[in-house]
């Protein structure tokens, strides 16, 4: 670390800027992170839906189709207007699990949820036609939202598989399912639980386009080709946990994850052999790993890969992380769980902890980040305190704000960091991986 580095970061007071725009909610306690003016974009205590009517809630509310209290948003994505949020059906009572909010319509504050693409197609359990349970999506440069529904209701020992693994893919000009692909009884297996999704768009355009599927708690990677509109799996040894790495203590609560496996998932720029490289990490774990998606592309290939795959150093203690993301330029962002904060990699350099920096920390606004997106120069932090949800026996305080979804522009983010690699311009060569 630079002597600039860890000047900003002695300086530094982690927490939130004053919103700069009265549309925006205000923080307690308002202050700035770096140079960076961290934005509490929305805020909700309790989740809440858009129902057509007042009358159709109340009914919702009396037949338990409605229970605000059991609502956990885990997903974003921005697609132009649109920010969508997931809310897996974990317990009872979500009405819908893939949503968005109208953003030239909503500036802040608590809005209630839309669902996506209609409410008919957020009913649970039915298969074929409605979204059961969807964590982490993706909108791709084609236009398109990449959602797979894990077609689970429950938690843990509690999970009912209502439908198979279904990847649904939207037309977001439309509004329109232009694919439903069911895996394969043999891309899964008994433990399988699938949160977090990638998508690898090639040289060839936007039918040269990949997906890729965390399986977190199976230990498997499932990939799925648009144009063969084939899925297979793989499985490898750095996908498991590290046996030392689950334990953990997040907003004042200790508990044991231990069996969280490969989770964040992000994909290089294009490099000069015309492939990019997937990084991933499991979430019970301090390492990254990388294989090249040339390998992954190829069912054959991928079969018999075990030495294609890197193992990268690790980010050092506290260095949980659920999801990860990296733009166009090779700038990685991957959440901190256990630092409530959001650490920045700069991919023309090594993996290593000099060579990444803590982006945006506020150890009340930013407990449990549990997605993180970046769109058109601003990144958008997810956070919703899933620990206490899950793990404590008092569950969320409903008069506490519990769910923000946060946001700050990455040149402001990464300046005087590492991260700042001017002029960030990817080069398409001499990338360190590619050696
Ligand atoms: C699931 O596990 C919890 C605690 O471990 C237990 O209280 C509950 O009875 C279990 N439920 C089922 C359906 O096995
Ligand atoms: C993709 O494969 C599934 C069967 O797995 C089939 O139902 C679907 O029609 C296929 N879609 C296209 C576009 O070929
Ligand atoms: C719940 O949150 C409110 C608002 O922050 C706080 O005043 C209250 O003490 C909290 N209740 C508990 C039981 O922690």
């Amino acid at each position: 670390m630079n002597v600039m580095v860890k000047c900003l970061l002695l300086l530094t007071a982690y927490l939130l800027v004053a919103a700069s725009s009265a549309a925006y909610a205000p923080v307690k306690g308002a202050a700035r992170f770096g140079r960076a003016p961290l934005l509490e974009r929305f805020a909700w205590r309790i989740l809440d839906w858009n129902f057509p009517s007042e009358l159709s809630k109340q009914q919702a509310i009396a037949t338990g189709d409605y229970q605000p209290e059991n609502a956990l948003p885990v997903g974003i994505e921005i697609w132009r207007d649109k920010l969508f949020v997931t809310v897996p059906r974990w317990k009872d009572g979500v009405p819908a699990t893939l949503n968005y909010i109208p953003l030239d319509q909503v500036r802040g504050g608590s809005p209630k949820l839309i669902p996506y693409p209609s409410w008919s197609q957020n009913v649970a359990g039915a298969c074929g036609s409605g979204l059961t349970t969807v964590y982490r999506i993706h909108a791709d440069t084609c236009n398109r939202l990449w959602v797979l529904d894990v077609g689970t209701v429950g938690i843990g020992n509690e999970t009912v598989q209502a439908c198979p693994y279904t990847l649904n893919v939207f037309d977001l000009t439309t509004d329109t399912l232009i694919r439903r692909y069911v895996l394969r009884p043999e891309d899964v297996n008994s433990n399988t639980f699938i949160a977090n999704i990638a998508v690898d768009i090639g040289k060839g355009g936007c039918d040269d386009v990949y997906a890729y599927m965390s399986d977190e708690l199976g230990y498997g990677l499932i990939v799925y080709s648009w144009q063969l509109n084939r899925s297979w799996r793989l499985e490898h040894g750095y996908f498991f946990p590290d046996p030392l790495a689950g334990d953990y203590n997040i907003g004042g609560l200790n508990y044991q994850w231990h069996t969280e496996g490969i989770f964040g998932l992000s994909v290089s720029p294009v490099a000069l052999d015309g492939y990019r490289t997937l990084f991933f990490h499991p979430l019970s774990s301090n390492r990254e790993f990388a294989v090249s998606t040339r390998i992954l592309r190829d069912e054959k290939l991928s079969a018999n890969s075990y030495h294609d795959f890197q193992v990268l150093p690790e980010r050092g203690p506290l260095g949980h992380s659920t999801a990860e993301i990296m733009d166009e330029n090779g700038l990685q962002l991957f959440t901190l769980v256990d630092q409530n904060a959001v650490g920045c990699w700069n991919s023309l350099l090594p993996y290593a902890p000099s060579n990444q920096a803590v982006v945006a920390r506020h150890d009340e606004a930013m407990i449990f980040p549990s997605d993180v997106k970046i769109n058109r120069g601003l990144i958008w932090i997810m956070t919703d305190r899933m620990p206490q949800f899950l793990e404590s026996e008092e569950g969320l305080n409903y008069t506490d704000v519990n769910f923000r979804i946060l946001t700050v522009p990455v040149r402001d983010a990464i300046a005087g960091t590492v991260c700042d690699n001017t002029p960030w311009t990817f080069q398409g060569n001499q990338l360190w991986w590619d050696r």
